[in-house]
């Protein structure tokens, strides 16, 4: 069995505890974060530290906060995720029982960070050796994203199904669009990156191409209520917010929406989304 810090632990050589405390928000703290095979320890910094070691005006030095943060976002990713297994494995019940999920699927996870929703999945799934299953994992080149790579490959190697899952990782620079292994969606989790992406509209274009009818998105995108004119919004880009609204317009004319209702919606614009490709 996989505890939630099991990876995390192995690859950070910290305790459980530890791990705990370096990913559990508290206001001003400077975590002494360790370095691992793939980045150097960050210590004695805020978050808003890190953003402002450099100034961030371009796309490649806004995206180099992603990896001058170290090994910040694994653990609170980690911690963040650690009590929404059920969550995360209530969506693929669904998809499994309404077979949207089955032989020779392809799942994507994008903008997946340390990949919650595949890696609870493949945790738990019971995969059947005449079962083969797809995962495309999309992130921006950073530690989360090396963490991942790391810990989904371990799980299906200790599983013992690596013959029947394939996993893809797909590294893509900040305004660079993925191709998802030029292999069509069957489901894509979008959770908490858009607001980060430079242009949403070019994102949900790439999804939208790369799914046949019947394929279902799973999305998410905050809206923050900033003042229109505030150029400086840190990792949240005003580029998104600016394509929010043009963003949903498309999603509604190639989506139908399947849950929650357009009042709840209205009344949570936050609320994490499920939509089904329609035949457009
Ligand atoms: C708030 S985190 C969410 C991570 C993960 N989805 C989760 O739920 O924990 C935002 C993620 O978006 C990724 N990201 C930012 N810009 C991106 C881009 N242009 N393309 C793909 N991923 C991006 C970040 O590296 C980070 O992993």
């Amino acid at each position: 069995m996989f505890e939630w810090y099991t990876h995390l632990c192995d690859y950070h050589n910290v305790t459980p505890e530890k791990a705990l405390k370096l990913g559990t928000r508290a206001d001003g703290r400077k975590p002494d974060l360790p370095g691992s095979e793939t980045c150097k320890p960050v210590s004695n910094m805020t978050m808003e530290d890190i953003w402002s070691m450099k100034e961030r005006k371009d796309i490649q030095s806004i995206f180099d906060f992603y990896k001058d943060q170290g090994a910040w976002s694994t653990f609170r990713q980690c911690v963040r995720h650690k009590d929404l297994e059920q969550l995360h494995l209530s969506y693929f019940d669904l998809l499994i029982k309404n077979g949207i999920i089955k032989n020779n699927s392809h799942v994507c996870e994008y903008g997946c960070g340390v990949a919650p929703f595949v890696t609870t999945f493949l945790k738990y799934a019971q995969i059947k050796e005449d079962i083969k299953l797809n995962f495309t994992l999309v992130d921006v080149d950073c530690d989360h994203f090396n963490f991942a790579k790391y810990r989904l490959n371990k799980i299906i190697e200790q599983k013992g199904v690596k013959d029947f899952v394939t996993l893809n990782f797909e590294t893509v620079k900040p305004d660079q669009l993925p191709s998802f292994n030029n292999k069509k969606l069957d489901v894509l989790f979008c959770f908490e990156v858009l607001e980060h992406v430079p242009s949403p509209v070019k994102v949900i274009e790439n999804i939208r191409s790369n799914m046949n009818p019947g394929a279902v998105y799973i999305e998410n995108f905050i809206k923050h209520d900033l003042e229109e004119d505030e150029e400086d919004t840190g990792c949240d880009l005003k580029s998104a917010r600016d394509e929010r609204n043009q963003y949903y317009t498309i999603l509604e004319e190639y989506y139908n929406l399947v849950f929650p209702s357009i009042e709840q919606i209205k009344s949570n614009p936050n609320t994490t989304k499920i939509w089904q490709r329609n035949s457009l």
